[in-house]
């Protein structure tokens, strides 16, 4: 029986199944590859789902033989930080039983962690600082030890992990690949969406990673399959929706799942129990998606150059298409002056997050801006 929530197009987390669209082939791909031992890089655009995938899998695809730890270290600088995430998460999955917190403590030494019990559950519960982790990678060792002597298998996913590139302790990747190419049980799975950064970790023969570990590239949902997930949540909840809008709002986007959840989750509230939500809502949608952003966007032009504000413009103005943005096509028709002076502009536009390199094309990273910058 499915968890009614009181709208069904989630965003940002996961809840279940039930509310998860689909990709059933990559799931069934991504538990193939953990029990058949392989490492495993998952890849995709911005937004596309692959945390989602990583956490629906974790939830719903493994078997109780596995134990699955999630950390997402965008926000790590150095390996100290990474260290106290990962202690953190596993803290919290292993401490669940008296035993097994026993055990945790008496192979983690390194940190001097605190254990309370929670009162209601009666639960013990593990505090741990950043500041406890002083040596971290003596942390790390033993927490692996502690995840290879498990009697689980245990499997670590590291999200966003191309940003080791960029850890401030340098040569990152030969630490953590010597520590990796030991465990003999634990399994890692690697997400990011910096393609440029996470082929060069993997896929460069002369760095540590190199083929250590099996692709995985995520696309969008097809189509068909999203309208039937929108269909399958508006009717249980007594509401219908027109294939006609989601297909739009879908092209729209050109599928990229979280742009579609924030639209269809918009949609979801345009019509009362018994209703029915048409083609007709489909610029109130976007203009409600754009409007609720409209001050950072407009903050975020003004930082600008006037060169990179032509062409981003020119980009927006060409999206859902991405031309070459050094032809002599695009450079005419936006009176570009130089291919040069563009990848300069792009080059900076990429620095600030606002466009992506993926697979050496140039991507707007954040839709709704490009919408806004559309209507600019
Ligand atoms: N199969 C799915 N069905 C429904 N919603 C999904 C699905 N996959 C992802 N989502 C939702 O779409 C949004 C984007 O997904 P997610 O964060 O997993 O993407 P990502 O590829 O990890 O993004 P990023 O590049 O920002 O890390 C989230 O709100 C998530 O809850
Ligand atoms: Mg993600």
């Amino acid at each position: 029986m499915m968890k009614e929530l009181s709208n069904p197009f989630v965003i940002g987390k996961y809840v279940s199944k039930e509310y998860f669209c689909d990709r059933e082939k990559e799931a069934e791909l991504l538990v193939h590859h953990i029990v058949n031992g392989r490492h495993i890089t998952v890849m995709s655009e911005r937004r596309l789902g692959k945390t989602g995938l990583v956490e629906h899998v974790f939830a719903n695809g493994l078997s109780d033989d596995y134990e699955t730890f999630l950390i997402d270290i965008y926000t790590c600088k150095n390996l100290r930080e990474m260290v106290y995430m990962l202690a953190n998460e596993v803290f919290k999955k292993l401490a669940r039983k008296q035993s097994l917190l026993e055990r945790l403590l008496r192979i983690v030494r390194s940190v001097k962690a605190t254990i309370s019990y929670n009162i209601v559950t009666g639960e013990p519960e593990v505090g741990l600082a950043i500041g406890d982790i002083v040596q971290p990678e003596i942390t790390l060792d033993e927490i692996l030890y502690c995840l290879e002597t498990s009697d689980k298998t245990c499997v670590v996913a590291m999200d966003e992990f191309q940003k080791i590139v960029s850890f401030e302790d340098g040569n990152m990747e030969a630490l953590l690949r010597t520590k990796i190419q030991h465990l003999k049980k634990t399994q890692f799975v690697f997400a990011g969406s910096e393609r440029h950064l996470l082929e060069g970790i993997f896929s460069d023969p002369a760095r540590p990673f190199y083929n250590s570990v099996v692709f995985m590239q995520l696309l969008p949902i097809e189509k068909q399959e999203y309208i039937k997930f929108c269909q399958r949540l508006f009717s249980h909840y007594k509401k219908s929706v027109s294939d006609a809008l989601v297909s739009r709002l879908y092209d729209c986007f050109q599928g990229v799942t979280w742009y579609l959840q924030l639209s269809m989750n918009e949609a979801f509230t345009l019509a009362e129990r018994g209703g029915h939500v048409g083609e007709d809502c489909y610029d109130h949608i976007l203009n409600h998606l754009v409007d609720s952003k409209r001050f950072t966007f407009e903050d975020r032009y003004a930082a600008l150059t006037e060169k990179q504000k032509t062409v981003l413009l020119a980009i927006a103005a060409e999206y859902p298409n991405s031309p070459t943005l050094t032809s002599q096509d695009f450079i005419a028709k936006y009176k570009l002056k130089t291919a040069s002076s563009i990848q300069t502009a792009v080059k900076a536009l990429t620095e600030k997050g606002i466009l992506n390199d993926y697979h050496g094309a140039k991507r707007p990273i954040d839709l709704l801006f490009i919408l806004w910058l559309k209507q600019y």
